[in-house]
């Protein structure tokens, strides 16, 4: 064997248990009940090994309100692999007037030669009048069978409307494609936003005012109503509300193909924090109230919600100073660095199974999006695990993390748990709090459709 972990704690959805890996070049190539031998041997006793977190919802370097995420491809992925990230999903976000095939190609250009950890596309599309017949086959077959609709951001250029949701749903139905929506009523937010700005009233808590929870429930679920007319299947990237979870719930149990995702902030952090310093926690949708928080913890542990993300898309304090009113601040906030730390730690406390911990973060992203060779610790899949000691106390700040940024969502926060070996693809690439990837040693994965 090339590299062997032994005497870990492996952590599956199916089970925990005592065992063994080898490695042979990027693959799992054994996994046994006595310790292996091997050119490079990890001893592992008293810790767990998972397989690597995917992050299917990040931003890096994405141009947005007049300035560009913080992070890009190589800052961004080197933060997530001390995190346990071996694996993205960035968007290619098709410019207005421009065919959806420039952006992707632009999109991984911009990721090759800096990216550390393997990375997918998801297209996402603004503009049907420059998408041609066969474009969508094209595309899926292309490797990115998942597409990402903005139903609000109209002035950013991004959104969509309803007729073109429906259409390609009803496209991607046939194609077993994926159709992700980021879901708040664009016509209610404007209005709010609008009125507030008219009223003088700026501040940054008068964001989260002009999306209040029915901006999300509503439209979340419209979504699903055209889903289940077009009999297709539905992904809601970032939701935040205990009412999108009713929706969920309830369109689930009626047997319609929904899936969902949520990011740890929706689950740990409150509108509070739009108090002070609030423009450092404007993120679309925004922060809600403790009963939501709750309410998508409880979806989380009992698998109504299938994914955690970050959504990570980060911007400096001098970034988020920028504009003098609440809509002209840059939405977004970091977070692909702390997400298995904080899940792991915070989900503890709340009873979550280390089963689901890996569903959500590593196995149902593997299968929901077509990364046939991740997400999972079985003999065959790409060597990407993650060795999280469960006795590492840290507080975490973002002095000690690595993403490029000057505050964490999270400051101060004490998490009990820690990711200390990360491995992409049978090479060690971060060991001790040390990175020894090498910059453009990522790859782009082409996806396989129809997962879910
Ligand atoms: O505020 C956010 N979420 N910014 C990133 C873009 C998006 O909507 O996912
Ligand atoms: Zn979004």
């Amino acid at each position: 064997m090339d590299l062997v972990v032994n005497n870990g704690k492996v952590v599956t959805p199916q089970g925990v248990f005592q065992a063994n890996i080898g490695i042979e070049g990027e693959k799992i190539a054994t996994i046994s009940k006595s310790p292996l031998k091997g050119d490079e041997v990890i001893d592992v006793s008293g810790k767990l090994v998972m397989p690597g977190v995917i992050d299917p919802h990040v931003h890096m370097e994405l141009p947005f309100g007049g300035t560009v995420s913080a992070d890009d491809f190589k800052t961004g992925t080197i933060a997530g692999a001390f995190g346990g990230v071996t694996t993205i999903i960035d968007f290619a976000i098709q410019p207005k007037g421009e065919s959806p095939f420039s952006a992707i190609e632009a999109r991984k250009k911009a990721a090759e030669g800096k990216v550390v950890v393997d990375f997918a596309l998801h297209a996402s599309l603004t503009d049907m009048e420059k998408v041609e017949d066969g474009d969508i086959r094209k595309i899926i077959e292309m490797g990115l069978p998942s597409f990402k609709l903005f139903m609000t951001y109209r002035k950013e250029g991004l959104m969509v409307d309803d007729g073109t949701l429906f259409a390609l749903l009803q496209e991607t139905a046939s194609l077993k494609g994926l159709v992700g929506v980021h879901a708040e009523n664009a016509a209610v937010l404007e209005y709010l936003i609008a009125k507030f700005l008219r009223e003088g009233k700026t501040e940054p808590k008068y964001h989260a005012l002009s999306r209040p929870n029915f901006v999300e429930g509503e439209c979340i679920n419209r979504a699903i109503t055209l889903t289940e007319e077009a009999n297709s299947s539905l992904y809601i990237f970032h939701m935040s509300t205990k009412e999108g979870l009713e929706a969920v719930k309830s369109a689930k149990t009626r047997g319609v193909k929904v899936l969902a995702e949520t990011c740890p902030h929706y689950l740990m952090l409150t509108d509070e924090k739009y108090e002070e310093n609030g423009q450092l926690y404007v993120m679309s949708p925004p922060l809600r109230k403790r009963e939501d928080n709750e309410a998508l913890w409880q979806g989380v542990v009992n698998g109504w919600i299938d994914v955690v993300s970050t959504d990570h898309c980060p911007f400096r304090t001098d970034q988020k100073a920028m504009g003098d009113t609440f809509d002209k601040i840059p939405n977004g906030v970091p977070g692909i660095e702390t997400l298995l730390p904080v899940m792991f730690s915070e989900g503890l406390k709340r009873g979550m199974p280390l089963e689901r911990l890996v569903e959500v973060l590593s196995y149902n992203p593997a299968r929901i999006f077509g990364l046939e060779n991740k997400g999972a610790i079985e003999v065959g899949k790409d060597a990407d695990l993650v060795i999280l000691d469960p006795r590492e106390e840290r507080t975490l700040s973002y002095e000690t993390l690595h993403m490029n940024l000057d505050y964490s969502i999270f400051e101060g926060l004490k998490v009990k748990g820690y990711p200390v070996t990360t491995i992409s693809r049978g090479e060690v690439i971060v060991d001790n709090n040390e990175f020894y990837g090498k910059e453009g040693r990522g790859r782009f994965i082409e996806r396989v459709s129809g997962g879910w």
